[in-house]
């Protein structure tokens, strides 16, 4: 018996569950952790919500509530998603509890102390209205890498790359939307390089990982690993345990994988065995196994088997990291801030667990992308679950029941048909072990449907309807061979669709309490009871309702603004805004989005970075009259001093500069 220790990534506590979640890091760790105890292997089931960080601070102060509150509606929410999903971790934490806050600074220490942690002032982005430093993801811009758009200051969404918020091209504050300013902070870091040699030799034992993680990783360490700054300057997290770090927390990504351990305590405390936790972690022959998404992969095979390896206790490390690809929404991207997203409670409303379960796996976004659209989860339910899967147990428990009274027994001598078609069955059955056992949700959803295919072909060619005339021993046959491939199916299909599986073993009075093994005894007789539809068709009406919520959210969620606190008129009164003329216009070198201005404000000359390139030609602006702010602290831009900004409106993704009605003169004040 193994002892497998699997956890799915912490969902960060700021918002509900929704389908690519799901896909990504919960129904697969699901699926494997059903099928290795089914198997009967020693397996726990870890997770919990990531509760720190600055989206939620910032969130909670946005609603106007505490984070705490804000975290624990959202635990609660995910947590009701994860129920209706049947998604069942044996421990479910959150990582703003007592015991986490304790173990994460235990884990700073130990690398401190170790001397994998240093001390460092440097410069970072601060937002100069909201007076705060823009950690990670407050702050926007090109990727120095790729040239995206919209790069995040910690990681870039289209190449992957971990990004130093310095090098962001033309940075812009998320909370404001300014331009932010450089100031001196201290921080923490972690020293990534010192751990590079044991890195490395640990992941040449891994060359079973999947190639998208192991190309990830390779990529990594080819460009050299750096020190991160584990710390950050807010005050929703995990103190820093140390006396001259006041205001200071621990990054969220630091504390969050520890979040696994600490949720894990918590199950032994539950258990009666507080010491029962180091079974699976201090256990070099447990194998612990991170589902996660691809975003997820740095953290997870870098940084955090680094902070594993140097702590006073023998912790095991990753030894698979099976990471997914994205799942899109109807052919597009999916964003929760568009609100182009499915969300799993909305799903719930509708639509039973399973159906979701089984569509996500068989379109699991395993290798590559993969998509989710209602029409796909229409035909899913209906032509492959209904049609196929429910179409067997419905024609052949109805036979039963109207000719046999339900009852079904073995037949003395089985013919050369029945015993092709259970041998068939059993050449599926390697297979789906071994997809199963390698994280093939994909495969293995298709092959136990498969099973039910086979079932279908068998009872067409068999002719049960015939046979009964004349030779009832020959319909009883068919009868029971496609009872033992439905039998087969509701242990081989219960990883995947578990709910509808025991609906299905009560039919057949089968018990609830099964494993693996038992696929290879057959049963000598079946008794049917309380026979229903395993699955209903989904009608044409139904899906276009749910295409037309969808759209109808995402609109509504368009055109909701996001106002900005109040300011008293003397606040606004600081702002120097006047009437310029542009008397030059020329692009700036090696950007595509920055112009330089020369501006005439009626004989004092300035120049001017602006980002209007994409919508402006330099010869549509030179003689024109336009509105700047004149009195932002002076910032360098592309080795280019600003000396003001131009107002314009924001609209998709084009601009459109303001304009006065009139011709005014130069310098015009504007209040
Ligand atoms: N909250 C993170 C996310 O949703 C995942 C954290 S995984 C952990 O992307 F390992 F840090 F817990
Ligand atoms: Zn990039």
């Amino acid at each position: 018996m193994e002892k497998i220790l699997v956890t799915s990534a912490l969902p960060y506590a700021n918002g509900p569950l929704h389908i690519g979640h799901v896909a990504g890091a919960y129904l697969p760790g699901d699926i494997y952790v059903r099928f290795q105890k089914l198997i009967g292997n020693d397996v726990l089931f870890i997770c919990g919500t990531d509760e720190y960080g600055a989206p939620i601070s910032i969130k909670a102060e946005a609603e106007g509530v505490t984070p705490r509150q804000l975290v624990d509606r959202y635990h609660t929410s995910i947590k009701e998603s994860f129920q209706g999903l049947r998604i069942e971790f044996d421990n479910f934490s959150g990582t703003a509890r007592p015991r986490h806050v304790e173990i994460a600074q235990q884990f700073f220490l130990n690398l401190l102390e170790k001397g994998y942690i240093s001390q460092k002032t440097t410069e970072q982005w601060f937002d100069p209205r909201f007076e705060r430093f823009l950690a990670d993801r407050y702050v926007e811009g090109i990727c120095p890498y790729c040239g995206a758009e919209g790069a995040r200051g910690d990681q870039c969404d289209k190449c992957g790359k971990l990004i130093d918020a310095l090098k962001l091209i033309e940075p812009r504050s998320k909370i404001s939307g300014e331009i932010p300013v450089i100031r001196e902070t201290t921080h923490w870091y972690l020293e990534l390089p010192k751990f590079e040699h044991k890195l490395r030799q640990w992941l040449d034992t891994k060359k079973y990982w999947k190639d998208n993680v192991l190309n990830f990783i390779l990529g990594w360490l080819d460009e050299g690993l750096i020190e991160r700054a584990i710390t950050r300057d807010i005050d929703w997290g995990v103190p820093v345990p140390l006396d001259n770090a006041h205001g200071k927390v621990l990054y969220v990504w630091f504390d969050a994988p520890i979040g696994y351990i600490s949720s894990t305590m918590e199950w032994a405390e539950r258990q009666g065995q507080p010491d029962k936790w180091k079974d699976y972690w201090l256990n070099e022959k447990t194998r612990l196994i991170h589902f996660l998404g691809k975003d997820n992969i740095p953290f997870h095979t870098i940084i955090w088997p680094s902070m594993l390896m140097e702590q006073k206790d023998p912790f095991v490390l990753p030894d698979d990291v099976p990471a997914n690809e994205y799942l899109n929404l109807e052919g597009q991207k999916m964003s929760t801030s568009r609100n182009w997203t499915l969300w799993v409670n909305d799903f719930l409303q509708y639509f039973d667990g399973d159906l979701l379960r089984y569509v996500l796996a068989a379109n699991a976004p395993e290798t590559k992308d993969s998509d989710f659209s209602w029409k796909d989860f229409q035909a899913r339910v209906n032509n492959e679950l209904n049609n196929i899967l429910g179409n067997l147990a419905n024609r052949t428990f109805l036979f039963a029941r109207n000719h046999f009274s339900g009852k079904i027994s073995k037949p003395g001598e089985l013919r050369e048909i029945s015993r092709k078609t259970l041998s068939e069955a059993d050449n599926i059955l390697i297979q789906l072990e071994e997809s199963y056992s390698g994280y093939q949700v994909r495969k293995a959803t298709k092959l136990f449907m498969d099973l039910a295919r086979l079932g279908n072909k068998y009872f067409d060619e068999t002719r049960p309807w015939v046979t009964i005339k004349d030779n009832k021993q020959e319909a009883l046959e068919t009868l029971y061979v496609c009872t033992e491939l439905l039998r087969i199916i509701s242990i081989t299909g219960f990883p995947v669709i578990p709910h509808s599986m025991l609906k299905l073993r009560k039919m057949m009075s089968l018990d609830c309490a099964f494993n693996w093994e038992d696929i290879h005894h057959p049963q000598n007789e079946f008794l049917l009871s309380d026979i229903e539809p395993l699955f209903s068709k989904i009608d044409d009406k139904a899906i276009d309702y749910q295409i037309e919520l969808l759209e109808k959210r995402a609109n509504i969620n368009q055109v909701t603004l996001q106002h900005k606190e109040h300011i008293d008129f003397d606040t606004f009164s600081k702002l120097e805004i006047r009437i310029v003329r542009i008397i030059r216009a020329e692009k700036v070198e090696r950007s595509n989005k920055l112009l330089k201005l020369k501006i005439d404000l009626g004989g004092e000359i300035r120049t001017v970075v602006a980002g209007i390139a994409k919508s402006y030609r330099e010869d549509e602006l030179v003689g024109r009259k336009v509105v700047m702010v004149m009195n932002l602290t002076p910032r360098v831009v592309m080795g280019i001093k600003s000396e003001a900004m131009i107002l314009a409106a924001h609209y998709d993704d084009e601009l459109s500069i303001l304009v006065p009605d009139n011709d005014v003169p130069e310098g015009s004040e504007i209040s």
